[in-house]
């Protein structure tokens, strides 16, 4: 059978395991939207006044970035965009077409004109083991490094920060076995709940704010 077919099938068992997923874990469903940039749009509309701190894992060419810096608009709001600028340290799915390398963009970083804006260059690892979190009203992680070990760092050096309040978007909910692992782990390990803000219609992309 060709990879492509193998691939399309292991999705839609992704899809019927991520239903389960949110079931186990009580996630209810309470607003559903089409697109990605609706589902930003969603929690934009709630913090876009307030003094926010923006970090973003995961950054390739800037799409995100650019949403965010567009739509976020007190003056003193912070965006951090971290990524290796060297693509994915590790293959993400075995059947996959997104191996070791993929989102290599040579080192260049995103030309995107916001003096808020700031990025980190580097394996998350060592990039958040000097990273000073900066003050602020409101929290927006957006967690969109694909791999399981990725999004494991970032929860395990920034835990102190997801308090009550704090919004975690992530991009790839449809692979159970990377950022869902790493979410329901932290929040065994932390005993730290969240309802479920808004999803796509595929459940790929999602925001999670943090209730206690
Ligand atoms: C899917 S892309 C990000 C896409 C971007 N948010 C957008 O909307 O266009 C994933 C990125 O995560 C980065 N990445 C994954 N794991 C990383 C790690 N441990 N340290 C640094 N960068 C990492 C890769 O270099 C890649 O650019």
């Amino acid at each position: 059978m060709p990879v492509r077919v193998l691939h399309q099938l292991q999705m839609v068992v992704n899809y019927l395991k991520l239903g389960r997923w949110m079931k186990q874990h009580s996630f209810a469903i309470p607003k559903r939207v089409r697109t990605r940039d609706e589902v930003f749009n969603a929690v934009a509309a709630t913090v876009r006044d307030k003094r926010v701190l923006y970090l973003e894992f995961g950054v390739f060419r800037g799409a995100s970035m650019r949403y965010w810096s567009n739509a976020l608009k007190h003056p003193d709001t912070i965006l951090h965009g971290f990524d290796s600028f060297e693509g994915l340290p590790e293959d993400f799915d075995v059947n996959g077409p997104y191996t070791k390398g993929t989102f290599n963009v040579g080192g260049q970083l995103p030309q995107i004109a916001d003096p808020r804006l700031r990025f980190y260059k580097g394996w998350f690892e060592d990039t958040l083991s000097t990273y000073e979190v900066p003050t602020h009203d409101v929290l927006v992680l957006n967690l969109d490094a694909d791999l399981y070990s990725s999004t494991k760092t970032v929860f395990d050096r920034l835990e102190r920060y997801i308090l009550p309040n704090t919004y975690i978007y992530f991009d790839d909910m449809s692979r159970p076995d990377h950022e869902p692992r790493a979410f329901s782990e932290f929040m065994a390990e932390t005993g730290k709940t969240f309802e479920l803000v808004v999803a796509d219609s595929s459940l790929n992309s999602a925001f999670f704010r943090c209730t206690g």
